[in-house]
């Protein structure tokens, strides 16, 4: 007998930084054959543009005057995700401290996140009109960029479990020093007036402090397979 094939799922996975949302959201979209979108490395790409293009990122007005020319190009397969930026690929240069540090004053910016925002938005109908379905992962897609997700998931680790797990990514690094910049950086994220990091009504919070990422990743792929069955 012929079985339906399953319906294009939207996920949203949101939480702050050094929560394990990257590894999770790749893994899941892996796993269950779905597409996967990394909203922090689009905020950190138009950063990186700025930075580069000399913009004055101290001045809002002078970000959103530029807001809409860096065209920002995104792949989505879990297994190998890509970032451009104007055709160049821009993986590496995001992830530097300078951009870390400056990314939240960008993302502050209404007009950056309105033209982000509609970016995510296209990228996800394509995945599903294509049937495949998506993960997204960031600080405000449960709440503002796809509030119809199919399931949506907010990530929590306590800050030392959180400065710990950064500090280990970025290779040796202060944990002290990495806590406070990871503080710093979610009170800029949280306290933003435009959509800030928030945890959407309806998701499933899900606390990593005493999980591996194995087990935070067969958590969330129970509850897109879950989400399957009952739609
Ligand atoms: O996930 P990340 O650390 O690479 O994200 C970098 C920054 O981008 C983060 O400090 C806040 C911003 N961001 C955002 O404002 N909204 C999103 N959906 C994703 C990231």
């Amino acid at each position: 007998m012929e079985t339906a094939a399953p319906a294009a799922v939207i996920v949203a996975i949101d939480g702050p930084s050094g929560t394990g949302k990257s590894s999770t959201s790749k893994a899941v979209a892996a796993q269950l054959g779905l597409s996967y979108l990394d909203t922090g490395a689009q905020y950190r790409a138009i950063t990186w543009w700025m930075v580069n293009n000399g913009i004055d990122l101290t001045d809002p007005s002078a970000v959103a005057a530029v807001a809409g020319k860096a065209e920002i190009i995104s792949g989505t397969d879990p297994a190998a995700p890509t970032i451009t930026v104007d055709g160049t690929d821009v993986a590496g240069p995001i992830r530097t401290s300078e951009v870390t540090s400056k990314v939240s004053a960008v993302s502050a910016v209404p007009e950056v996140r309105a033209r982000i925002t509609e970016l995510q938005r296209s990228i996800a109908a394509s995945a599903a009109t294509a049937g495949k379905g998506i993960v997204v992962e960031g600080r405000d897609i449960g709440t503002t960029v796809l509030p119809d997700a199919d399931l949506k998931v907010f990530l929590t680790a306590s800050p030392e479990a959180r400065a710990a797990r950064r500090s280990g990514e970025l290779k040796g690094a202060d944990v002290k020093a990495t806590q406070e910049a990871l503080i710093k950086r979610d009170a800029a994220d949280s306290s933003r007036k435009t959509s800030p990091l928030a945890k959407a009504g309806d998701a499933v919070e899900v606390d990593t402090t005493d999980l591996t990422l194995q087990q935070v990743i067969e958590c969330v792929v129970t509850l897109v397979e879950e989400k399957r069955i009952s739609q």
